[in-house]
């Protein structure tokens, strides 16, 4: 049984076979054609935190693919003291071929992964965000052609998207740069996991965003405070108020760089309306793409089973 906890759960070639899933669906899709490659299928989604991407891409995605989709609010779940989490992952696994999680502990998606009995997926932890990784070099290859040595530079938080996005590059052959404040930035942990992995993995990390953004093909943001951290929302505008993407920025990239951004934006904060609704911007293909990637995603966790 195949599960997506973290992009660790995969290999280089499981993603690109996911892609190629993707993009033929996609493409199909396009076409007018639906297969019901999953009729009958249940998938059910758990959240513990607010969603419209995720929530909507996964339900579409299943009902495009033939199959159903149900939605549970963490306090129907009863997640918040009703019954141990390990009973509500075996009831839910009962009636589910899979799972879509999003929570605050990462050690809640593992334990449903212990107990359900089916396929479980990372929806966003506080850890990270798988999906939204491979949606974006998904997103990354359709734009700019062979992923393989282009380059990423990542401004902002060193948080769960970023997390993943560096495994997802490592993975893939994108270098990647990081640009926040050192407080901010991927732990050494995390980087280590990565480079045992993948060894040739090219991830650097610094303060300064502009000389970071020298060459970038792909400068990506996020939140500066993500969910589970509104209290922190005015000290982070204060310590991210040099790590805005604009126009200014966006110039010292390579000529002809995208934008980035898994949304939601605080637009004005850590990007400007002008980035994000200019040319360059590839945040709505994103979004959009978050249903393709996860018609990729549930055909290959699923259909062949
Ligand atoms: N990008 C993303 O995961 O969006 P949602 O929080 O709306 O699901
Ligand atoms: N880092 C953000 C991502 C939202 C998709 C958060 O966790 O809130």
């Amino acid at each position: 049984m195949r599960n997506l906890i973290t992009l660790f759960d995969l290999q280089p070639d499981d993603i690109r076979e996911i892609f190629e899933r993707a993009r033929i669906l996609k493409s199909e899709c396009r076409n007018g054609e639906r297969k019901p490659l999953l009729a009958g299928r249940v998938l059910t989604q758990v959240f513990q935190k607010p969603s419209l991407r995720t929530r909507l891409s996964f339900e579409a995605a299943m009902i495009q693919l033939g199959g159903g989709a149900i939605f549970v609010s963490n306090k129907d779940a009863g997640l918040e003291g009703r019954e141990a989490a390990a009973d509500v992952a075996r009831v839910i696994g009962g009636y589910s071929d899979v799972i879509v999680l999003r929570t605050f502990e990462q050690s809640l998606i593992e334990e449903f992964a212990s107990c359900a009995g089916c396929t479980v997926v990372n929806g966003l932890s506080d850890e990270s965000h798988p999906c939204q990784a491979l949606t974006d070099l998904f997103t990354m290859e359709e734009a700019l052609g062979k992923l393989s040595g282009r380059k990423l530079v990542y401004v902002g938080d060193g948080n769960n998207v970023a997390r993943s996005l560096a495994r997802a590059c490592a993975m893939l052959g994108v270098s990647l740069a990081i640009a926040a404040p050192a407080k901010y930035q991927l732990s050494a942990e995390c980087l280590k996991q990565i480079q045992d992995r993948f060894p040739s993995a090219d991830i650097t990390q610094h303060v300064d965003p502009e000389s970071a953004v020298q060459d970038a093909d792909v400068v990506y943001t996020d939140v500066w405070a993500s969910m589970g951290q509104e209290d922190e929302k005015d000290q982070r505008q204060a310590i991210f108020a040099d790590y805005q993407v604009n126009a200014a920025l966006m110039s010292a990239a390579a000529p002809g760089a995208k934008f980035m951004h898994c949304l939601p934006a605080r637009r004005g904060l850590e990007v400007t309306d002008d980035v994000m609704d200019g040319p360059a911007s590839l945040a709505f293909p994103q979004a959009e793409n978050r249903m393709h990637l996860a018609k990729g995603l549930l055909a290959w966790l699923l259909a062949d089973d």
